[in-house]
């Protein structure tokens, strides 16, 4: 089995790159990160991957999207990365980038898409009162969590929840399906399939 080469972009916490290097450590996942971004320079994850002895690049985009953009492909270039994997990531990526790393770019939703897309899934799912919500995996197109879905696990909302309680499970679901779903991915055994109508 030989190792994917990837790069992970964050803005904040990082417990989904934390879940990652988890299985990466445990063989899981056979995975060679090159380098870990954040737009955040406070973003907690840089701690993580600092401590894991990744590299860290801060994404400039104090000097406008284009440029800190364009510092990414750069990186993503010198490194020979294959996969961009977004995990937490709050910056909306061009139409530009998005087309040409398309299907190679993927990210973690915490709702059940096409429901609740946007920074603030599980609130809203919440708010509304849905009695299952879930997890989304899927690639990145030029639109907010639009693109092809490829992994969902539901999450009950239970009686007894808690806003808190019901962002605990989904967190707790989002390690696990992020992994497994990327692995799968790396290894070709799932395809991305386009949506059969629109
Ligand atoms: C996760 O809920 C993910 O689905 C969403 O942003 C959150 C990031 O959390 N895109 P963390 O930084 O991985 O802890």
């Amino acid at each position: 089995m030989s190792f994917s080469k990837m790069a992970v972009l964050i803005s904040g916490r990082g417990s989904n790159l934390a879940a990652l290097l988890e299985h990466q450590h445990k063989g899981d996942l056979y995975v060679d990160i090159a380098f870990v971004g954040s737009d955040n320079p406070e973003a907690k994850g840089l701690e993580i991957a600092s401590s894991a002895g990744i590299k860290t690049i801060l994404l400039p985009y104090e000097r406008g999207k284009v440029f800190a953009e364009n510092c990414l492909i750069e990186a993503l270039e010198k490194h020979e990365v294959e996969w961009i994997v977004l995990a937490g990531f709050m910056r909306i990526l061009s139409s530009r980038f998005v087309e040409r790393f398309y299907g190679k770019t993927v990210n973690i939703h915490p709702a059940l898409l096409p429901a609740f897309p946007g920074a603030h899934g599980i609130e809203e799912a919440w708010n509304y009162g849905v009695k299952v919500t879930g997890v989304t995996v899927h690639l990145v197109d030029a639109g907010v969590d639009s693109g092809p879905i490829l992994a969902q696990e539901p999450v009950r909302v239970l009686e007894d929840d808690t806003l808190a309680t019901l962002e605990k499970r989904i967190h707790q679901t989002e390690h696990e399906l992020y992994w497994r779903t990327l692995r799968d991915l790396f290894a070709g055994t799932l395809k991305p399939r386009k949506r059969r109508t629109l």
